[in-house]
């Protein structure tokens, strides 16, 4: 067994023993890349220890190798979380840059993952690999079989335009595998988000999709522009960047009123904005004061602690 699948199983044994009740009320707890803010990213093990910590929801970003094949990566990139350069020096673009679409999941399967950000897991490390979108629900679904729990996926569309451009199937290869798993109609434990209205417009009304979906927000102009009611004709919540509540707490009851969940972007210890004085203050002010359904964490641990202290 070689060091990487160790890990898998240590971390899945450690789930097992460790698992929590899912939270009751229906504010939710989104794992932000996995459990990010103790593992690399995306991956497996970090998928495991945010199911451990309670995570209601674990979020995969989605990317597709050149063979078609979904995988969970934050980035259109290579770049920023593997050792791509190292493997393959002469595979970049004239950007300068490494691309998954530009790879056969043969090749991804050469890598290895790294942390992103300082002060986190050591950077240096060959535990970890890419998992493909296929691997992230099998382990969700297998620990929600030996678990009895009901963990839920939180794909998101990462860059469809670019995949269009290069003549690739990435949303409808996403709809394939989700319908593999049994991921279908209104009631799956699952949201599809994606910043792009028109991609998740073409899921719903093109793809005939009926799959929960949140519409990513970057800032306020783009929420006023889309508007709450054209919003509610396709997708059942927003996903608004943390700032634009700030600036406008209106928006979370008038996205109630519209009928739209609201799970804004992204708790993390490490960039607590002023005035709080840590991310459970955060946190409690997000649920508690603008009375938001659910947040992305990259620290799933810290949010259901917040939310079990109003239990
Ligand atoms: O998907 C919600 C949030 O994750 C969007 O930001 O860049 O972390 O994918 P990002
Ligand atoms: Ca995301």
């Amino acid at each position: 067994m070689n060091s990487y699948r160790l890990l898998c199983v240590v971390v899945l044994a450690v789930a097992c023993g460790m698992c929590i009740n899912a939270v009751g009320a229906e504010k939710v707890i989104i794992a932000h890349r996995g459990a990010s803010g103790y593992l690399p990213e995306h991956t497996l093990a970090a998928y495991a220890m945010a199911y451990a910590m309670g995570a209601d929801y674990i979020e995969q970003d989605l990317a597709m190798t050149s063979d078609h094949v979904l995988i969970c990566l934050h980035d259109t990139t290579l770049d920023a979380t593997t050792n791509v350069a190292e493997v393959f020096p002469d595979r970049k673009r004239e950007d300068g840059k490494y691309y998954p679409a530009d790879f056969t999941l043969e090749e991804i399967r050469r890598l290895r993952t790294r942390e992103r950000l300082p002060r986190r897991f050591p950077r240096e490390t060959q535990l970890f690999q890419i998992p493909t979108f296929e691997e992230a629900i099998q382990l969700v679904q297998g620990l929600n079989a030996s678990t009895g729990r009901d963990v839920g996926i939180y794909p998101e569309l990462k860059d469809p335009s670019f995949y269009k451009e290069a003549n690739l199937p990435f949303v409808e290869t996403m709809l394939t595998v989700l319908a593999k798993y049994g991921y279908e109609g209104p009631e799956a434990n699952i949201y599809i988000q994606c910043f792009s209205p028109s991609t998740l417009v073409y899921l719903r009304e093109e793809l005939k999709s009926t799959l929960p979906m949140i519409q990513l927000i970057s800032d306020n102009a783009m929420l006023e522009e889309l508007g709450f009611e054209k919003i509610a004709g396709y997708a059942q919540g927003i996903g608004p960047e943390k700032k634009c509540i700030e600036k406008d707490p209106s928006l979370v009851t008038r996205a109630h009123q519209a009928g739209l969940k609201v799970h804004p972007y992204t708790f993390r210890k490490e960039f607590v904005p002023k005035p709080y004085a840590n991310v459970e203050e955060e946190m409690d002010a997000f649920l508690f004061k603008y009375d938001i359904d659910g947040g992305f964490a990259d620290q799933p641990d810290k949010m259901k602690a917040v939310i079990d202290a109003h239990k």
